[in-house]
């Protein structure tokens, strides 16, 4: 009879939670950095699970008391394994794997619990926010499951108010950092999976009714108009919204329509922001007990033939592609300051562009990028063989596109959305990316989209970039690795390319590996001098056989961490195409391409 009722009730926990897995997860709030927060940041007790005993029992049906909920144990008679009190701690935001050199290359569940005093405000409601947990996060809070979210790289909240109670809370998450041939990206990847949770934690407490999303743009075609839209985060019409940027003498109010939406224009010249000019403006968006402040810029990008337009002039993208991990210790980046290494290398290697592979970076990148003049490709993880037959994966994949947006939607440098890196051709394939591009474009006409793609050859030197996607792309990106690739850089010296589109085009991706303090007289694979010839010639033959480019973004900035990189001596764990090694080291195809761009 007990196995009989433990059974039953665990159904109805497994239909209650797979029913709120998709309840738990509420709509994104944007911008929460100016909002009312309290920081969860910290250190965290952490449990590792790696068959996920935490969640599930010995029939692998999820159990009605799981690592969860905390044991009332008196220590005598109750029998429970699990404790967090007396269980290690670990700094969140951070990955395990750069935490402990034992979980290096850990993939599996971890549980986290964090404790914190709350007291709850009347009337207001407050949401637990993550800027992203790699790869899944199952959320409870006091015991009850708060909503799941699937994506290692996108940010995330649920609505906590009618699970915290006034005094002691306790947050738990379960992390399962692994991936599979189901997952966005599958688990067959060039970097370092890191697991945990990865970026900031925080409460976000906010009127009953408050603001949820906004966006300020130039109206298409205009430089003297400022489109506004405002979204309150129920359909209440008839709320009064106002909007002010005092530098431009705007304050304006609206009232919102059936769906709680305001827009409306306002007469405004801003001086629009450029890399030369990373001009941004303080706005504030105000509706009944809510007001956010952000501050934002204004620019127009846009395609003409095989030009990218920004602010109608025509601009060559002097880019780098960029992981995000950090500089001198490894690991997700998780500070300003340490997204600001990686940019002032960027700047220094003279580019106006970053492109952000292969996944969401941490919010802050993008702003300290707009903030210091570098546009940004910003891209999904529908990276090399993804399930395209799958609409559990579509679906996924666009949820987290959907994030992407939602996040970055008011950051002026965001110029391109990128909805895929170097995926086999397949009709599936094809349904699937061109759903994401039209998505895209549907949700944001201000901006480009893209994917990278790879070279298809006309003849054994003659290459093209034939793909049924350049249709549904606002700019044709190509990666390729002529002259690395199984072949001797000799062989660039002999390649043209013909790319027939009447549209920009971008080389993606580009790059060879060296070993940094690796020299050797004749040029031998791995050293510096090798990668840096790779360059000299990869930029001649950009400079005269290929069809105008509108940019390059090489790959890549920094060398990084990657599971398939496994060369003894050269490698050891690391994809060594950096142009600056882990330790800050430039190498000489650094002073290469930094001269090519200065010449541009
Ligand atoms: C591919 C891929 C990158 C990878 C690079 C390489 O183009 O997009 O993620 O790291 O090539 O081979 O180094």
């Amino acid at each position: 009879m007990k196995k009989l009722l433990t059974a039953a009730v665990a159904a109805l926990i497994a239909w209650g939670a797979a029913a709120q897995t998709t309840a738990g997860l509420d709509p994104l709030l944007q911008n929460v950095y100016a909002r009312n927060t309290q920081s969860l940041n910290g250190y965290w007790r952490y449990v590792v699970d790696r068959i996920e005993v935490g969640y599930y029992d010995y029939r692998h049906q999820p159990v009605e008391n799981g690592f969860f909920v905390e044991p009332q144990v008196d220590n005598v008679r109750t029998w429970k394994e699990y404790d967090f009190d007396t269980s290690p701690v670990m700094p969140v935001p951070g990955d395990w794997n750069t935490f402990d050199e034992r979980l290096s290359l850990y993939d599996g569940a971890m549980w986290f619990r964090r404790k914190f005093v709350y007291r709850p405000q009347q009337g207001e409601r407050t949401f637990l926010y993550f800027g992203a947990v790699n790869y899944d996060a199952k959320v409870f809070v006091n015991g009850r499951f708060a909503g799941e979210h699937e994506g290692g790289f996108t940010p995330f909240n649920f609505d906590v108010t009618e699970l915290m109670r006034p005094g002691e809370n306790t947050v738990m998450v379960m992390a399962d950092s692994q991936l599979s041939p189901r997952t966005v990206p599958v688990d067959n990847y060039d970097w370092c999976n890191y697991g945990g949770i990865l970026r900031d934690v925080m409460l976000v407490t906010v009127p009953q009714d408050f603001i949820r999303t906004y966006k300020f743009e130039l109206q298409r075609g205009t430089r003297d108009r400022i489109r506004v839209e405002v979204k309150l985060d129920k359909a209440l019409a008839g709320q009064e919204v106002t909007v002010g940027i005092p530098e431009l003498k705007v304050n304006r109010s609206a009232v919102t329509d059936a769906d709680g939406v305001a827009a409306f224009e306002v007469k405004a010249s801003p001086e629009l922001w450029s890399p030369e000019n990373p001009r941004l403006y303080e706005v504030t968006v105000a509706a009944g007990a809510d007001r956010v402040s952000d501050r934002i810029g204004f620019r127009t990008v846009e395609t003409r033939g095989r030009d990218i337009l920004l602010n109608g002039k025509e601009i060559f993208l002097k880019g780098i592609c960029i992981h995000d991990e950090a500089a001198f210790r490894d690991g997700r980046i998780y500070s300003a300051e340490e997204c600001r290494t990686l940019l002032g290398w960027a700047k220094e290697l003279g580019c106006n562009f970053v492109r952000l592979a292969h996944y969401p970076h941490n919010e802050l990148m993008v702003r300290e990028a707009e903030r210091m003049g570098l546009l940004v490709w910003d891209e999904i993880p529908v990276y090399w063989t993804i399930d395209f037959s799958s609409d559990e994966s579509l679906a996924n994949a666009r949820n987290q596109l959907d994030e992407m947006m939602e996040r970055d939607m008011n950051r002026a440098n965001v110029i391109i959305w990128s909805v895929a890196n170097e995926t086999p051709h397949s009709s599936e394939r094809d349904a699937f990316l061109s759903s994401l591009a039209r998505y895209a474009k549907s949700k944001d006409a201000s901006r480009l989209v893209s994917m990278a793609m790879e070279k298809s050859p006309k003849s054994p030197t003659v290459f093209s970039v034939k793909d049924n996607m350049n249709e549904y792309v606002d700019v044709i990106s190509v990666n390729q690795y002529t002259g690395w690739y199984g072949e001797h850089i000799d062989v660039i010296d002999r390649v043209s390319w013909e790319i027939d589109y009447d549209k920009p085009i971008v080389m993606s991706e580009v790059g060879a590996e060296a070993l940094a303090g690796y020299h050797s007289e004749e040029m031998k694979i791995w050293s510096e001098e090798y990668q840096a010839e790779f360059y000299r010639k990869t930029l001649k033959m950009i400079d005269e056989r290929m069809p105008k480019l509108a940019g390059i973004t090489p790959w890549i900035l920094k060398d990084f961490r990657s599971t398939r990189r496994v060369m003894p001596v050269y490698q050891e764990g690391y994809n060594r195409k950096g142009l600056v090694s882990e330790r800050g080291e430039r190498k000489e195809a650094f002073r290469v391409l930094q001269q090519w761009y200065k010449d541009k």
